[in-house]
């Protein structure tokens, strides 16, 4: 059965360019983004790889460890970040799981077969702290990601698990929010939102960031 939002995230022993990896263990309390790309020594996967080494310190603030994967062997993984590091001019810390055996590509449903029958396509998971599947996003081989909507995706998660609001469409971290509509106290709302809200509709009502003393990207 495929994994769908608040799954245990499954658990795997594998090697990784970091020794070898049992997933809950390494995720240690800590968020995780895991995410897998069709094949090493790869155009679009090489910049992708790059990119997630060079926000490595907007990681960290957030408290997430970033995790890859291709169905690769371990000797490639590792001839393949000298690349990675030489090209994108980063050093690559995270990291990258061999899978040759597709143990964790099926696990989690990683390859679609009408898509590429052998390879996986680019799956990423969202995993909280407890471990759960908080967001799952696909996207085909030939589009790389914007890791930009990944951190804004966990900022949200993480505003949302801690206050009573949702995050708008295009929302980034510091804009304003909405209420939850099952949020009806007023008594609460005020002591939850002492800068008030502004009700467009009686279900549309948007205060400020709660987080609003967010330093900024
Ligand atoms: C890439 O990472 O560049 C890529 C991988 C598979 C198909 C197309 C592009």
């Amino acid at each position: 059965m495929s994994l769908r939002l608040g799954d245990i995230a499954p658990d795997f022993e594998q090697d990784s360019t970091e020794g070898k990896i049992r997933f809950h263990e390494w995720l240690g309390g800590s968020w995780g983004v895991l995410f897998s790309h069709p094949a090493d020594f790869t155009p679009v996967c090489t910049t992708e790889l790059g990119l997630t080494a060079k926000l490595h310190k907007e990681f960290a603030r957030r408290n997430v460890k970033p995790i890859a994967l291709s169905v690769d062997s371990l000797e490639s993984h590792k001839e393949w970040v000298h690349d990675i590091n030489e090209t994108q001019h980063c050093t690559v810390t995270f990291p990258i799981i061999a899978d040759p055996d597709r143990k964790v590509a099926k696990l989690y449903d990683m390859i679609h077969p009408n898509a590429d029958e052998t390879h996986t396509v680019r799956s990423l998971f969202i995993i909280d702290p407890d471990c759960k599947v908080r967001a799952m996003i696909t996207y085909p081989a030939s589009t790389g990601r914007n890791f930009n909507e990944i951190l804004r995706v966990i900022d949200s998660l993480q505003l949302t698990d801690e206050h009573k609001v949702a995050t708008p469409g295009n929302w980034r971290k510091g804009e304003d929010v909405v209420i939850v509509p099952s949020l009806q106290d007023e008594g609460e709302i005020t002591e939850r939102f002492p800068q008030g809200y502004r009700a467009v509709r009686h279900y549309l009502r948007i205060t400020p960031d709660p987080d609003s003393n967010w330093s900024g990207d």
